[in-house]
């Protein structure tokens, strides 16, 4: 289908977008603010579904015409939510959006360093290409961590990241330390902003299981890889989401959920309401068929893999509950 982007003026208040037109014609056309409440256009009367401020990518019902629009799935929901969860992580100074010291960016400068994908384990340095002038897409991966390293050892770096102050973490450090990073605030499913072939690595540390579908994240990487380039995942194993996640921070391994987890079809009404009062992102399990064959199916060929725990998480004592993997997109 083509999809065609009309002229939506951008609400001033919440930086998202206003239905041009109050036309019943727009059968599809629900768009509201981007705290869900405000239904900024209700074509269809009694339909509310926010597409948030992240993106309303629309297309004509036949692809073809540009003046009858049908907004894209609600799944922009969840990246619109998770979006502001992650704002507040960053406020509430979860560990993974800390920017890292002057001190670890002038020893990357100096050669020295080591990047996380998962918890603890640093990525083996044979991972990687040698760095200096080639184009790193880090996916998913503001905050601050690994950006500013890669580009203090000699990438070009740019970040697209759903939050737009896990973004200025990383341009933090770039102006305390004197690096460039070039920063787009986007959803990692669609990185139709890049032109194909337009990077050589791609960094993805854990952050799949914040949208609910994978393959996507896969066939895109894929497409903006240059022949030879690599992508570098961390995941979550998806067998830690079928614990009670309270009872594991008091301690206890109760086995609660079956597979396959989202917050939002496993937890009552009142759980998620505590996650969204605390600012947690809701998450999603994939399988590992569709985190390692998805990979496959994009066309990548996988290269290497390793498993990784985090030792202040209970479960780590029984399991190596994340792991990360290599994969290539062939030379042609
Ligand atoms: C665990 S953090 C990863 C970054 C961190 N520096 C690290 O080392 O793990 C997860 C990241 O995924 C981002 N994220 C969540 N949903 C996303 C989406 N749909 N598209 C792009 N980024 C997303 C969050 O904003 C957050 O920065």
């Amino acid at each position: 289908m083509n999809f065609a982007q009309p002229t939506i003026p951008r609400c001033e208040i919440h930086d998202c977008f206003a239905c041009p037109v109050g036309d019943a014609s727009w059968k599809e056309c629900v768009v509201t603010d981007c705290t869900g409440t405000l239904p900024l256009c209700r074509c269809n009367a009694g339909v509310k579904r926010h597409f948030g401020c992240l993106r309303v990518v629309v297309a004509d019902v036949t692809g073809m015409n540009t003046d009858r629009f049908v907004v894209e799935e609600s799944v922009d929901e969840i990246a619109a939510y998770n979006r502001r969860a992650w704002d507040t992580q960053v406020a509430k100074g979860n560990c993974w959006t800390i920017p890292v010291t002057s001190e670890v960016i002038e020893l990357a400068r100096n050669g020295t360093w080591d990047v996380v994908l998962t918890p603890q384990k640093p990525v083996p340095r044979s991972w990687f290409p040698k760095l200096p002038g080639l184009d790193v897409l880090g996916l998913a991966s503001g905050g601050g961590q690994q950006a500013p390293i890669l580009a203090a050892a000699g990438a070009c770096v740019t970040v697209l990241d759903n939050s737009a102050r896990q973004l200025e973490q990383d341009q933090l450090v770039a102006r305390r330390d004197g690096l460039q990073i070039r920063s787009i605030q986007g959803d990692m499913r669609d990185l139709s902003c890049f032109a194909a072939d337009s990077f050589d690595v791609i960094f993805n540390p854990c952050s799949v299981s914040f949208v609910p579908e994978v393959q996507a994240v896969f066939d895109e990487a894929y497409r903006v890889l240059r022949p030879g380039g690599v992508l570098m995942c961390g995941f979550m194993n998806p067998v830690r989401l079928i614990f009670d996640e309270d009872e594991l921070e008091r301690g206890q391994v109760i086995v609660r959920h079956a597979l396959p987890y989202a917050d939002q079809t496993r937890l009552s009404a009142e759980a998620q309401d505590r996650l969204k009062a605390a600012g947690e992102p809701f998450v999603f399990s994939h399988s590992l068929e569709d985190l390692i064959s998805g990979q496959l199916r994009s066309g990548f060929v996988l290269r290497d893999l390793f498993e990784d725990q985090a030792d202040e998480e209970k479960l780590s004592e029984f399991l190596p509950v994340y792991f990360a993997t290599l994969a290539v997109k062939n030379a042609e």
